[in-house]
């Protein structure tokens, strides 16, 4: 299976490093387990700055990365100690001794001596860098500092300045290298994978919960074996709630349904979204609908390219939307007065996209001094414009229970953009087709 090789992870410490003054320490901590319900635990996702600088899956680690006031650096980790009974019933570790070579560190110690071997790091250095938040760091770093200057003699020793390095890690984190990329292929071809068996498995009389089902055994028979987010399968007026994750009610015929759902490979998410008629085929209102969506989704992915801004992308959708709901008569008046008075927020109510990667919604900054970010290659994004005109809407009944979105993925590349979804079918013609070919 693909995974980020060590050097990657060495060369996104380096670049920490690079960015860290002399004399200076920067503590990333890793995720703790959570408790699900009484003696279970979710499913550990490891913290993903950590996972970004480490690689290394396990609870309750923390990542030191240290350099000296001559520039020299020196990386550490702490570790849950090895531990025979704990490993019989919980798992595997990896242990200090083991940590060196497997995570390409300088040294690695237990984490029942890291509150003493941070008072030891702390003593001298100028700054300490951490994540902000990470809480649980930030308040280690606290006590630590107040322990040093408890010591007699040792106090002056103490760093006097404490800064957050989110910024730093999350423009790294924006710009994703090749290796990110391929990742992301993957598990949006694992993903595309899982949407089109839903559409060719889907027929009236099955429950939501049998299409989410479906979806998230390709994407665990495929090794994503947990999804990116929980899945949203919202059939007929459910395809109008947004983050809707009930799953449980029947599919009828004439409805459309809206799936939202795309797995995690080595940390990195897939985000996908179709919405297609339970019974394989639109109704004639559906499509009209239906169409508007798709041509403002074709008419963003055209536009999306290096230096491009996102809002201005958003303008031309949002034209294309209010102007389609104008044709239909779901709105009324001038296209320009609609825009104006944001009607279409009614039916168009969240943004074009995001950024995606180690998080579903990931990290980075979409303005810089104010003013929106332009586009650059590496970054990937969703495209994900939709109408959702949900029950008791002030227009014609006839389109009342429509909820539509089409999401996909894409890289931006030097020349314009890279679909990392299309597998997955999206006009009508081609959504009938497969679905027609289904059971
Ligand atoms: N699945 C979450 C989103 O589309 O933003
Ligand atoms: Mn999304
Ligand atoms: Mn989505």
């Amino acid at each position: 299976m693909k995974k980020i090789a060590l050097s990657e992870h060495q060369a996104r410490r380096a670049k920490l490093l690079s960015l860290m003054a002399t004399n200076s320490i920067c503590v990333i901590g890793a995720a703790s387990a959570q408790t699900r319900s009484n003696d279970t635990e979710y499913n550990f996702r490891q913290d993903s700055y950590f996972w970004y600088l480490t690689g290394f899956n396990e609870p309750d680690a923390t990542l030191i990365l240290i350099k000296d006031s001559a520039g020299q650096t020196h990386v550490g980790i702490s570790v849950q100690p090895k531990d025979e009974q704990a490993e019989i019933w919980h798992g595997r570790r990896l242990g200090a001794d083991a940590a060196i070579n497997s995570l390409a560190v300088d040294s690695a110690f237990d984490n029942t001596q890291l509150t003493a071997q941070l008072i030891d790091m702390f003593s001298g250095k100028t700054t300490v860098y951490s994540l902000f938040i990470q809480s649980h760091v930030k308040r280690a770093v606290d006590k630590t500092i107040l322990a040093l200057k408890q010591i007699p003699k040792k106090g002056v020793l103490a760093p006097s300045s404490h800064i957050d390095v989110q910024s730093w890690l999350d423009e790294a984190r924006l710009i994703k290298s090749p290796a990110e990329i391929a990742l992301m292929q993957s598990v949006a071809d694992i993903s595309a994978q899982a949407h089109c068996q839903a559409m060719q498995i889907c027929k009236p009389g099955l429950n939501e919960y049998h299409l989410e089902a479906e979806i998230q055994y390709v994407f665990a028979r495929n090794g994503a074996r947990h999804p990116a987010y929980t899945s949203i399968v919202g059939g007929g007026d459910n395809a109008c709630i947004l983050h809707y994750t009930q799953n449980n009610q029947p599919l009828q015929n004439g409805d459309l349904v809206l799936i939202d759902a795309g797995g995690e490979l080595e940390g990195y998410a897939a985000d996908i979204t179709r919405t297609f008629p339970v019974s394989g085929y639109f109704t004639t209102v559906q499509a009209s609908v239906y169409n508007i969506v798709l041509d403002a989704q074709l008419a963003a992915l055209e536009l999306l390219k290096p230096d491009a801004l996102i809002p201005e992308v958003t303008q031309v959708v949002v034209e294309i939307i209010t102007q389609g709901l104008l044709d239909l008569g779901i709105l009324t008046g001038n296209l320009h007065d609609n825009i104006e008075r944001l009607t279409y927020r009614q039916y168009f109510m969240h943004g074009l996209g995001h950024y995606l990667g180690l998080d579903v919604h990931d990290v980075g900054e979409y303005t810089h001094h104010g003013e929106p970010r332009p586009l650059s290659p590496g970054m990937v994004i969703t495209v994900e414009p939709g109408i959702y005109i949900a029950p008791g809407s002030d227009c014609p009944e006839q389109f009342h229970g429509i909820g539509v979105r089409i999401e996909d993925d894409i890289v931006i590349t030097e020349s314009g953009n890279h679909v990392l979804t299309s597998d997955v079918p999206k006009t009508i013609a081609d959504i009938e087709q497969l679905m027609s070919t289904g059971a």
